[in-house]
C-alpha cells in the first residue's frame, strides 16, 4: 500500500510542475508555434537554428523579414527577404 501512496505522490507533484512550466512558459512558444502552424513550414525557416528556444532564437533574413511584415507576407519573404516590407 505504502508504495502505491508514493507512486501517487510523485505522479501528481510531476503533473504539478508541469502545470506549472506550462503556465510560465506556455504563451511565447505557444505564440511561435502557431506562426510555425499557421505557416504550416519548419522553425529553420524563420530560426537559424532547426529547433530555437527562448533565448536562442535567432531569426534568419526570412526570419526577420517576417517579423518586419508583422508576420505577414511569408511568401514574399522567401523570395526576396531583403527588400520585402522595408520601409
Ligand atoms: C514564419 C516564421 C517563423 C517560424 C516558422 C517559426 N518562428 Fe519562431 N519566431 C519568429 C519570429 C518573427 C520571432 C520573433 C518574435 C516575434 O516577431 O514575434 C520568433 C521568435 C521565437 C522565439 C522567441 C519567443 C519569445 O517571445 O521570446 C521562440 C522560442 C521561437 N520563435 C520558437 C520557434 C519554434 C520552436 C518554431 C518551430 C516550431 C518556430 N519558432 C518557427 C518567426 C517564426
Amino acid at each position: 500500500m505504502k508504495t502505491v501512496k508514493c507512486a501517487y505522490l510523485a505522479i501528481v507533484s510531476i503533473l504539478g510542475m508541469w502545470l506549472l512550466l506550462a503556465v510560465f512558459s506556455a504563451t511565447p512558444v505557444e505564440a511561435k508555434l502557431q506562426y510555425a502552424s499557421k505557416e504550416k513550414t519548419a522553425c529553420k525557416t524563420c530560426h537559424v537554428k532547426p529547433a530555437p528556444k527562448k533565448d536562442d532564437n535567432e531569426l534568419n533574413d526570412v526570419g526577420k523579414c517576417y517579423q518586419r511584415c508583422e508576420h505577414k507576407n511569408l511568401d514574399q519573404c522567401k523570395k526576396d527577404p531583403v527588400n520585402t516590407c522595408k520601409a
